[in-house]
């Protein structure tokens, strides 16, 4: 799939205010700083789409871009930064947590994690939460353009083991970068698909 255009749509705070539920939908989420927004930029090829900066906390809103007139893809704000938030497990915000169980469109959530930390807790405890909720979730390693191969490989060896401490599988991944454009492919791909079992999407 090759993305033909992609305009930001709106911007907001409460789910009850998102764009109609009429398409299907996409969100990334993560740590603050993990590289969501940069992500969707790569994605787009559209260096200025969702505003990225080196400062954790850039994104504090529910962001909705609109993709080849189709699909949407979310930029969500980042988790284990802002904590003014009232949280699920003392993390997470409430507007993360509403947006995730209560949107009825959204197919997958992306989930990104730094590829040069050991599995955080956070994060684990996030996915934990998700599996008990039934959202359908992949994970895309960020940030592949700071490591060797090598390393990268062993990161996400190192990843599933430790899930499958949790899991009975290990969810699907990415190896990604918004440097170097590891990744756009596949997850272009993966999208696609996706995209085209929406009636029945089997996420594995
Ligand atoms: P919040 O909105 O604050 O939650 O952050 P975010 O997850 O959207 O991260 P963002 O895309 O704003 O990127 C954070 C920082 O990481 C920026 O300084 C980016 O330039 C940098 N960054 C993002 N992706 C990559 C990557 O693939 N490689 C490298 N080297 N830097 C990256
Ligand atoms: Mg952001």
């Amino acid at each position: 799939m090759e993305i033909r255009s992609a305009t930001f749509v709106t911007s907001n705070t409460d789910v009850k205010k998102c764009p109609p539920p009429d398409r299907h939908e996409y969100a990334f989420i993560g740590r603050s700083n993990v590289g969501k927004s940069s992500l969707i930029n790569m994605l787009t090829n559209q260096s200025k789409l969702a505003k990225t900066s080196a400062t954790p906390g850039k994104t504090q809103l529910i962001n909705h871009f609109l993709i080849n007139n189709e699909w949407y893809l979310v930029d969500l704000p980042g988790y284990g930064y802002v904590k003014a938030a009232k949280t699920v497990r003392g993390q997470f915000g409430a507007m993360i947590r509403d947006y995730i169980l209560r949107r009825e469109n959204m197919v997958c959530l992306f989930v990104l994690v730094d590829s040069r930390h050991a599995p955080r807790e956070i994060d684990l405890d996030f996915m934990a939460w998700l599996g008990e909720n039934g959202v359908p979730f992949v994970i895309v390693f960020t940030k592949t353009d700071k490591l060797s191969a090598r390393e990268n490989a062993d990161c996400v060896a190192n990843y599933e083991k430790v899930m499958l401490e949790q899991w009975e599988h290990m969810p699907r991944v990415f190896l990604t970068s918004a440097e170097s454009r590891q990744g756009r492919k596949e997850l272009l791909a993966y999208l696609d698909e996706l995209n085209r079992t929406i009636d029945n999407p089997v996420i594995e």
